[in-house]
């Protein structure tokens, strides 16, 4: 066990954090999409930290953070011109790029691939902190393996507490979903990760882009993180897909209720006032709404927090609505098909 210290994001205490950095510690940080855990990209037995903080397995690499776009040449051997295109126009942003890796980086970050995926973060302190740190910040997400992944500082100590230097607390993430993870290593890049620099705001800057065809169910994905199970909340999680979505959840709740379940709803603030009934007639069941369906970014900003607080109500048993699945709407039904374990229940 090590005292977690929480730093704020004033310059001192940014400059304090990078301290520990450079002294080959684990600092998590904010950035726009989710909490990063960093450590410096080229120490091998600081980078092994992250690993057994989170409880990692090592054939997942991590993500590289960058604040300088001349800093990419002393992780990647080259850079294809879309590429390069991509980086000018989405970053600084919560977009990864796959590259093919120099031979310096640790075996660790890479998880042994010849390829590392770089990514510069839009995120003031993050940025001031990598730029304090002096290196480039290899960085997953600030959970314990397994666990949704943190959008708060409280988040990051609720999982990590006595098991990392520091956390830097720089207020809610914005986008809520981890970055899109684009490979750029083939003639056409593909997609292993969806986020919220969708497959049409990339098809609008170079043309064409795959997608994973695992993100679909088809074959093993090429992104070594995308098979594990991921986000889940303590109780069991269903997505109810259909018409008749909103009955259908009323009518499981009802019955876990009598079986004596503590029940979850997730919902968004238009449809909050369909469950009013069932919150009238039934105690032991929370209805959360997660955000406006008029606007999906704002399910994503909540949808990480919202897995959480199942949580902490305790929830056996949580329904969640479905989302159409056309810009955000992919990545936030990617992150809710995995913390339900894929269990969908039709309610057409
Ligand atoms: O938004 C984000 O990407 C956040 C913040 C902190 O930047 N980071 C994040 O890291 O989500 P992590 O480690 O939780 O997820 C990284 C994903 C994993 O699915 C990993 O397998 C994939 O990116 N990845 C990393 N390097 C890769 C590579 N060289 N080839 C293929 N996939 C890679
Ligand atoms: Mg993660």
């Amino acid at each position: 066990m090590v005292e977690t210290m929480r730093f704020g994001w004033s310059e001192e205490e940014v400059e304090r954090a990078a301290g520990l950095l450079r002294q080959g510690e684990v600092v998590a940080f904010p950035t726009e999409t989710v909490y990063g855990l960093g450590a410096n990209a080229f120490d091998r037995s600081a980078v092994d930290k992250i690993f057994q903080a989170k409880g990692r397995p090592s054939d997942n690499p991590l993500i590289v953070h960058i604040a300088d776009m001349a800093d990419v040449e002393k992780l990647v051997e080259r850079v294809p011109a879309h590429a390069r295109r991509l980086m000018e126009h989405f970053w600084p942003g919560p977009l990864t790029l796959v590259l093919p890796a120099k031979a310096s980086i640790p075996a660790n970050v890479t998880a042994g691939l010849d390829t590392v995926g770089v990514r510069m973060p839009d995120h003031e302190t993050a940025l001031g902190l990598i730029q304090a740190a002096g290196v480039p910040l290899a960085a997953p997400s600030a959970n314990r393996s397994g666990r949704p992944s943190p959008t708060a500082a409280d988040h990051v100590l609720e999982d990590l507490a006595g098991r990392i230097a520091g956390v830097v607390d720089g207020g809610p993430s914005s986008v809520g979903v981890e970055s899109t993870v684009l490979d750029c290593t083939g003639d056409v890049p593909m997609i292993l990760r969806p986020g919220s620099v969708t497959a049409e705001m990339l098809r609008d800057v170079i043309g064409e882009v795959s997608t994973d065809p695992a993100l679909a169910g088809q074959g093993a994905p090429r992104s070594p993180g995308v098979k594990y199970t991921h986000y889940a909340p303590k109780g069991e999680m269903h997505l109810v897909q259909g018409a008749r979505a909103v009955d259908v959840i009323e009518e499981l709740a009802m019955k876990a209720i009598r079986a004596g379940l503590r029940v979850g709803i997730l919902t968004t603030a238009e449809g909050e006032g369909q469950y009013q009934t069932l919150v009238q007639a039934a105690e032991r069941v929370y209805v959360l709404p997660v955000g406006r369906r008029s606007d999906l970014s704002t399910v994503a900003t909540g949808l990480y927090d919202a897995i959480r607080a199942f949580d902490r109500y305790d929830a056996d048993v949580i329904y969640a609505e479905t989302f159409p699945e056309t810009g955000t709407g992919v990545a936030i039904m990617n992150r809710l098909r995995k913390a339900a374990g894929h269990r969908v229940i039709a309610a057409d």
